[in-house]
């Protein structure tokens, strides 16, 4: 039989010990797709005297995971450590700077220094995969690069951050508030204790960045990217959207425009109709149009040992294939200068819910201000009468320009009549 495949592991936590693993307990049907067997031969973590799942007595251990990069007897580097910097960008550098094919599931790395590591691995001809960097164990990376490649991809929208997914629909089905369904969330070991990376969108904003160079052939532009997360939806506005028949999601969107891309991650109304507003829980789904296929959705679990695994192992397998395409599926010179456009061009629908005081005239108020802008509605809903008392309104707008609707709620905002902040949510097809 054909030598087998020699990997490097560096990280040996949730993903790291599901791909270890997954290539035991699968080592027959990963050998026959790979064409010969995958043998991790080396490893590295921070503490060599843990107990893992997983045993790697046997392997090589590397207490500097950098150090596996000149390991002779490697391969394969595989990355698992995590964070944009550090220790996994330096190991992934220097492998590819020895000409080593990396696999990593670093979605911060490849958002934030994604351009320069491709560079780095055209210039060596070497390949870097990151099947895992993007909604877990759905082969969307694939998709987009191999799968849709003859397709000119007009937008993609996804969920791509179960944790959030999962707020949200608890939120929705408890009609309990944020804050409370986060605490719980964090006790189920569901969101992080440091949460913010997941709840302030920055985590999916990282996987559109990704997602968008694949479906438009550009580099990673992850500081263009509009960034909202999910702390100030609230249960009230969860139980009007499905009055209203919609659900609230946390959606990254890229739309490729007649100017250029835009990319947005924030709470969107999605009609209950549409097929990602029934993704629900930890699930992650993603959407795309393309002007051959048409639009396609797919759906499975984001993250967790086995799903991110399944990604890796896809990697090495192509890998032991040999099965090679470039990072962003065109080389660098063949990429598009389409320049990202800024959130205030953004064309859209809004949900604005006011918490106003019970008096005559206070809606002709603010309607003169849309009206103003150049804002018509599609529909207004007052719930309750209460004279002198705060009650909510709820409009929802025509298709308007996003600056026109940022100045329109600078001015609501400061009507005596407007108690809060208003709660403003973009209306999206799903
Ligand atoms: N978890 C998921 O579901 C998921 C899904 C998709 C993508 N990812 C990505 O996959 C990567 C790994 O995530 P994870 O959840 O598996 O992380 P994790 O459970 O925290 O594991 C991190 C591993 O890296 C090791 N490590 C940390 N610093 C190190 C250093 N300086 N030198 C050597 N090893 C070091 C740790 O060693 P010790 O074990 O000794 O502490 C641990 O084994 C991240 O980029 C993450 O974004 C994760």
């Amino acid at each position: 039989m054909t030598r087998p495949l020699s990997v490097a592991v560096a990280g040996l936590g949730t993903v790291g010990g599901g791909v270890l693993k997954m290539l035991r307990d699968n080592a027959d049907i990963v050998t026959a797709r790979a064409g010969r067997p995958i043998a991790v031969t080396a490893v590295s973590a921070r503490d060599r005297s843990k107990d893992r799942d997983v045993p790697v007595t046997g392997l090589r251990w590397y207490d500097d995971p950098v150090s596996l990069a000149s390991d002779p007897a490697v391969d394969v580097v595989v990355e698992l450590i995590g964070g944009s910097d550090g220790p996994a960008r330096s190991l992934v550098e220097a492998a590819l700077a020895a000409g080593k094919p990396v696999v990593t599931a670093n979605k911060a790395m490849l958002a934030l220094h994604g351009a320069s590591l491709a560079a780095l691995a055209e210039e060596r001809n070497v390949p870097l995969a990151f099947e895992a960097a993007v909604a877990g164990g759905i082969p969307v990376i694939k998709a987009l690069r191999e799968g849709l490649a003859g397709n000119r991809i007009s937008r993609i929208a996804g969920i791509l951050n179960g944790t959030c997914n999962y707020i949200l629909t608890q939120m929705r089905e408890r009609g309990r508030e944020f804050a409370d369904v986060l605490a719980d969330a964090q006790k189920l070991g569901y969101a992080e204790s440091d949460p913010s990376f997941d709840i302030d969108g920055v985590d999916a904003a990282h996987k559109l960045s990704i997602l968008a160079a694949l479906a438009f052939g550009r580099p990673v532009a992850f500081g263009a990217v509009h960034v909202e997360g999910i702390r100030r939806v609230s249960a009230l506005d969860i139980a009007f959207a499905t009055e209203l028949g919609y659900r609230i999601k946390l959606l990254g969107i890229a739309r490729r425009g007649d100017g250029g891309v835009e990319a947005r991650v924030h709470p969107c109304m999605v009609p209950q109709s549409a097929p990602i507003a029934r993704v629900d829980g930890v699930f992650n789904a993603v959407v795309a149009e393309g002007d051959f296929v048409g639009r396609i959705m797919l759906e499975g679990r984001g993250a967790g040992a086995g799903p991110t695994a399944s990604a890796v192992v896809a990697d090495l397998i192509d890998l032991a294939r040999n099965r090679l395409t470039p990072v962003w599926g065109a080389a660098s010179a063949a990429l598009s200068a389409a320049p990202s456009l800024p959130m205030g061009d953004h064309v859209g629908a809004y949900y604005l819910r006011l918490m106003v005081v019970d008096r005559p005239g206070v809606i002709a108020d603010v309607t003169a201000v849309l009206r103003d802008m150049g804002i018509s509605l599609e529909s207004m809903l007052q719930r309750g009468r209460s004279p002198g008392e705060a009650v909510p309104v709820v409009l929802v707008t025509h298709e308007t320009k996003e600056s026109a609707m940022r100045s329109a709620l600078d001015r609501i905002a400061g009507l005596d009549t407007v108690l809060e902040e208003p709660a403003v949510i973009r209306i999206e097809a799903g």
